[in-house]
């Protein structure tokens, strides 16, 4: 069979018009467009004739077309507004929306996957860093002295992206030895009114196998984000010392610091251990440990203590923090807690479980204030509690921390709030004459307000 070679026409010169013929009824719904192009070749007689006709248009086209490209284009809004970390956009249409359709619980497994996958901040004032705010604490020399509580990213899902959110440091966990699930849902409650929450998840964890692994891939010691590992003790273990102990042997070496958590309200005698026997007890084995790391850098170890202590405990726990055979290096202040202030104005204000947020602010403060004191400036404390502005961040380095961290402020304003709060403190600073945020630390004890 022979094969035929196909006629190929060059075209060498070419004009072309096109019209619109039929345009349409009056009816947009109705348009019925027929397009003519009409190629005006040299070497042809005739134009070559193209047509192009929409005979059937579905009806609503028009409208489900328009629909589309309307929401298209707000999808495309809100997806440049959440790369930009707009404050106004968050605070007052992404945070909403979702605090309308979703509980608490299930918004925060949807914040940490939308770090995970990307969907944070990634441009704009979170990214911007002050130099009155580089300081250096625990010999570390930190960008910025803003960081991410414990309890947001429990299982270090989203470690690398969390360090790019614009915190100065990072704090997974708290992570128990076992995996465990918890306490029965709901446990997570939002205080609309007061800005605030009430958990009692009860150490909901992977576990400290799963756990480390993550770590283990996403930590870099020459990382400018401090990054620790917070460790808490499973429901159902009778020695909590061997539970901190396994913490420390998982993650050691593969962090700047570790938190020895013995102050989360909804693992039953777990406060306990902040007395002072038992205390000195698991420091002893924690500080054994820690020394027992194979690593040229040891952590720093800190422990996390509770707003709701009483002042005989503060002192103890003062002393034990400035005997340097018990190995802390610093104080996190403070956990949740379990009073609930009289202004309390929301309907979950009964919950069971710790309460965060705005109403814990004072209660924090003035527990950073008073330890402190008792231990006259020489333990650096990381005040915790209700920060949500630059104003906050500023009362607790004035009151003597030497680092802030926050969490509950993201449930309401969204990961831009770590931009606000590195703008506003600058600002303040400045206003008041200090150089460097290192300056301010502890300032009411010297100049009271
Ligand atoms: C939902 C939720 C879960 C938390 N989980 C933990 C935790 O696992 N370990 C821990 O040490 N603190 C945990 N915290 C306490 C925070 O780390 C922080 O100490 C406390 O919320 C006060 O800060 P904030 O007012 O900025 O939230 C949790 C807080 C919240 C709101």
């Amino acid at each position: 069979m022979s094969q035929q070679t196909p006629k190929v026409h060059v075209v060498k010169d070419f004009d072309w018009t096109a019209k619109l013929v039929n345009a349409c009824d009056s009816s947009l719904e109705n348009l019925q467009p027929l397009l003519q192009l009409l190629f005006h070749c040299e070497s042809a007689r005739q134009p070559l004739r193209f047509e192009f006709t929409l005979t059937e248009l579905p009806p609503g086209y028009i409208t489900r077309s328009s629909a589309i490209i309307i929401g298209g284009g707000l999808v495309g809004f809100g997806i440049t507004e959440l790369l930009f970390g707009s404050e106004r956009f968050y605070n007052e249409v992404a945070m909403p929306i979702v605090h309308r359709f979703c509980d608490g619980e299930t918004s925060h497994r949807l914040a940490v996957k939308v770090v995970k996958y990307g969907l944070y901040p990634r441009f704009g004032q979170n990214h911007r860093e002050y130099p009155e705010l580089e300081c250096e604490v625990f010999g570390h020399k930190f960008k910025n002295p803003i960081g991410l509580a414990a309890g947001f990213d429990k299982d270090g899902e989203a470690i690398e992206n969390l360090k790019k959110c614009g915190f100065g440091a990072v704090e997974i966990g708290s992570v128990t030895p076992m995996p465990q699930p918890g306490n029965p849902k709901p446990r997570v409650f939002r205080l609309l009114e007061d800005k605030g929450v009430i958990n009692r998840y009860g150490f909901n964890s992977q576990g400290v196998g799963s756990v480390s692994n993550r770590v283990r891939k996403s930590f870099d010691p020459s990382s400018p984000v401090f990054f620790g590992v917070n460790l808490g003790k499973n429901k159902a273990t009778d020695d909590a010392r061997l539970d901190y102990e396994i913490g420390v042997n998982y993650f050691g070496a593969h962090c700047d610091y570790l938190v020895i958590n013995v102050s989360s309200p909804n693992t039953p005698g777990l406060r306990s251990m902040q007395n002072k026997d038992s205390l000195k007890k698991l420091m002893d084995t924690v500080r054994d440990a820690v020394n027992r790391i194979d690593s040229d850098q040891r952590p720093k170890v800190l422990l996390k203590i509770a707003p709701d202590l009483i002042d005989s405990e503060k002192r103890d726990i003062a002393d034990i923090a400035l005997d340097k055979k018990y190995g802390i290096d610093g104080l996190i202040v403070s956990n949740t807690t379990i009073s609930r202030p009289e202004s309390l104005n929301s309907g979950n204000k009964g919950e069971t479980g710790g309460l965060s947020g705005e109403p814990v602010r004072e209660i924090s403060t003035e527990c950073v204030r008073q330890m402190y004191k008792l231990t006259k400036g020489a333990v650096p404390i990381v005040g915790c509690g209700g920060v949500s502005s630059g104003a906050d961040a500023y009362e607790k380095i004035r009151a003597g921390s030497s680092l802030v961290q926050l969490y509950s402020a993201l449930v309401y304003q969204g990961f831009p709030v770590v931009g606000r709060v590195k703008r506003e403190l600058a600002e303040l600073l400045k206003k008041d004459g200090f150089a460097n945020v290192s300056e301010a630390i502890g300032a009411d004890h010297r100049t009271p307000k």
